[in-house]
């Protein structure tokens, strides 16, 4: 089983990626464990305390350390991502030498009421994943328009052909972080 943490890019209650993300878990991942580190309690970063992190940053940075990858579920804020999200993303590649992102594999996926759908969100996270050394994928992805009824309250997708999509999203996602982390185990061995 691969662990995967699922961040969240939004931090309302109500949140349509949020529901996204949790209707994630109702899909069928029979390789997959996904879980949903706390992140509402991240205070905003500072280097001041590189080398003294506050519990918080600690106690996130050791849960993606110990997850076999990540996926980021997030909107588009002013076309690129919140820095809600980039603020974790800064912490966890701090104190420098010790960034919590390198070789992690790594996808996106988003929805707005927007028609671009979280597009150029997903561009910008790219340029920064590679950057951090991360291994974002360039397959899947997913830009999802948001509609009221696309996910019920259940947290499941209400039409089939979303279902369909999101689950192949799903598993070519554990196909590649699989594959990764063989090819990672080989490079040791
Ligand atoms: C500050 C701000 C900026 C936004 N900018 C964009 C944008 O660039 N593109 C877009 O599609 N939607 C944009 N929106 C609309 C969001 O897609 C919408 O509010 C969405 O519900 C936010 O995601 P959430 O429901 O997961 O919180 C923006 C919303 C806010 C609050």
């Amino acid at each position: 089983m691969l662990k995967i943490a699922v961040i969240i890019g939004s931090l309302r209650k109500e949140s349509f990626n949020r529901k996204l993300a949790m209707a994630l878990d109702k899909l069928s991942h029979p390789t997959l464990t996904l879980f949903y580190p706390k992140v509402d309690d991240i205070p905003l970063y500072n280097q001041e305390f590189d080398n003294n992190l506050p519990n918080e940053v600690v106690r996130f940075k050791k849960e993606i350390a110990d997850a076999d990858g990540v996926l980021i579920v997030t909107p588009e804020y002013n076309r690129s991502i919140p820095g809600f999200l980039k603020n974790l993303i800064d912490w966890g590649t701090r104190p420098y030498g010790q960034n919590v992102w390198a070789r992690k594999p790594l996808a996106a996926l988003g929805t707005s009421p927007g028609v671009i759908g979280t597009a150029v969100a997903q561009s910008h996270l790219r340029s920064i994943m590679v950057a951090i050394d991360a291994v974002m994928f360039g397959l899947p992805e997913i830009y999802l328009v948001y509609k009221d009824d696309l996910i019920n309250d259940q947290f499941e997708f209400t039409q089939e052909s979303t279902r369909k999509l999101m689950q192949s999203f799903l598993d070519q996602f554990a196909k590649r972080t699989e594959d990764y982390s063989y090819s990672l185990q080989s490079d040791i061995g």
